[in-house]
């Protein structure tokens, strides 16, 4: 629907597995479907690389992934050593070579180090953005990994072989109106999404199965008994109204929202909430959000208990996206008990 002339799936797409992976292509006859160091059996309408040609020039793009982020996901698709892979690719002639990263940023350079050849590499794995581009061995890495918030935007220079202007624009919703088309999109999705919740709720009272799965966390009703000032003072906050927010925007099952939301989310590495129908008591931001599970400080309430508090506790949340004012040293007087 957008029309962007490339789609390179990632570690997160590939869990799809695929079965999905071969259905892209039917959905998205326009663009090309980058992936240079896939093995075995190939995927209709996946490609190794393409060329562009612009102005008489050759643009060589590719997509690498990171065999080591492939592995954590669930699907029978393997990756190949990206190393010799791009190596092959950068032997294709061609005037600007452009390949896709999705690796660590850490990884991401550890390749571009190794690997002569590239001009330009786009960090697509780890969240946050690059104001500037880092310049290694003879490529410029780029990164907009920012919630579709910012466009990365690159005009490139063959009389310099660098980047002519290099810059994140904002996408602000002040300034683009909503297209009617993507809007329905997003609704079925969400529709799905809580079908999707609700069915699987419903397997498991059939079933009569109980998941297997041990949480060390408790919920906040737990805590009233013995600190009943610090509830009704949390109550007042609107971290204990923080479920509630997705609610009224009917994003209460919507996986991109749920982690800042909810306490001790996966997507923070943390091991509490796992989705609205499993851990429906871990909604809001609750004590152990900060003060880490509580399991134990029940069955023994005099042990020391609760996580050193300090700004990193705050900002996994309150990032420069979601909160630009946040303060740790004045917003921790609005939260204290
Ligand atoms: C059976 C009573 C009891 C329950 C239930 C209980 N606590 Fe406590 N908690 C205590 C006692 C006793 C202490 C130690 C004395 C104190 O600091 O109040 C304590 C201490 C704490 C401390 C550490 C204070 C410090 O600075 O050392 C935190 C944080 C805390 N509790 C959080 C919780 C949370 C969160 C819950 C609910 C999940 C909870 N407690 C449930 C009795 C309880
Ligand atoms: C798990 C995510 C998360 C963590 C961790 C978190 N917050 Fe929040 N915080 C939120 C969300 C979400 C809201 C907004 C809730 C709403 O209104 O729906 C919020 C709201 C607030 C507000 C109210 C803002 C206002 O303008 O009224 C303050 C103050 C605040 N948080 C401070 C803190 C501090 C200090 C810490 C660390 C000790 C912290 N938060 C940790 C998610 C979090
Ligand atoms: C990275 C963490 C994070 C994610 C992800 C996140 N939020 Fe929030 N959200 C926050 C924080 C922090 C605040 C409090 C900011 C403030 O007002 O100071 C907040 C506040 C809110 C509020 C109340 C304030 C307002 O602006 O009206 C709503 C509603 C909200 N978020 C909805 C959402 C929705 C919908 C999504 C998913 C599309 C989402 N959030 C994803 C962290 C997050
Ligand atoms: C947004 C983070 C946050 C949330 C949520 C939160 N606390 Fe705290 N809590 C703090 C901070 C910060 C302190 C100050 C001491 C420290 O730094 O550990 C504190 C102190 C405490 C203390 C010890 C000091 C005292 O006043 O006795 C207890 C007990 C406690 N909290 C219990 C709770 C309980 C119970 C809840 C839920 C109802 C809760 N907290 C929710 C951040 C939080």
């Amino acid at each position: 629907m957008i029309g962007t002339e490339i789609f390179s799936p990632g570690a997160q797409e590939l869990i799809y597995g695929r079965e999905m992976m071969s259905s892209l292509k039917e959905n998205a006859p326009h663009s090309t479907i980058l992936c240079g160091n896939l093995d075995g059996q190939p995927i209709p309408g996946f490609e190794a690389y393409k060329i562009f040609t612009i102005n008489g020039k050759k643009i060589l793009v590719t997509a690498l992934i990171d065999p080591d982020l492939e592995k954590k996901a669930i699907h029978g698709l393997q990756c190949k050593e990206p190393e010799p892979a791009l190596a092959e690719i950068l032997k294709i002639p061609h005037d600007l070579a452009i390949a896709i990263l999705h690796f660590s940023d850490a990884k991401g350079r550890q390749l571009v180090r190794s690997v002569a050849g590239l001009d330009v590499a786009i960090l697509a794995t780890q969240r946050g953005t690059m104001a500037e581009s880092e310049h290694i061995n003879g490529c410029w890495l780029v990164k907009n990994n920012n919630h579709g918030k910012t466009v990365g935007y690159l005009d490139w220079s063959f009389a310099t072989n660098a980047p002519a202007t290099n810059k994140l624009i904002n996408v602000r919703k002040e300034d683009y109106a909503a297209d009617p088309k993507i809007l329905k999109l997003v609704d079925e999705y969400e529709s799905w999404l809580r079908q999707h919740y609700i069915d699987v709720e419903k397997n498991k009272e059939g079933t009569g199965t109980e998941l297997p799965i041990q949480i060390a966390y408790v919920g906040d009703q737990a805590c009233g008994t013995c600190h009943p000032r610090i509830v009704a003072s949390w109550q007042t906050t609107r971290h204990a109204r923080a479920y509630a927010s997705l609610q009224k925007k009917c994003k209460d099952f919507c996986p991109d929202c749920l982690p800042c939301h909810v306490t001790g989310s996966e997507e923070h590495g943390k091991d509490g909430f796992r989705s609205p129908v499993i851990t429906p008591n871990l909604f809001n931001i609750q004590c152990e959000e900060c003060h880490g599970p509580a399991k134990d400080h029940l069955k023994n309430p005099d042990l020391p208990y609760g996580l050193k508090i300090e700004s990193q506790s705050c900002t996994i949340c309150h990032t420069t996206n979601t909160d630009p004012e946040f303060s740790f040293d004045d917003d921790i007087n609005l939260i204290t008990h």
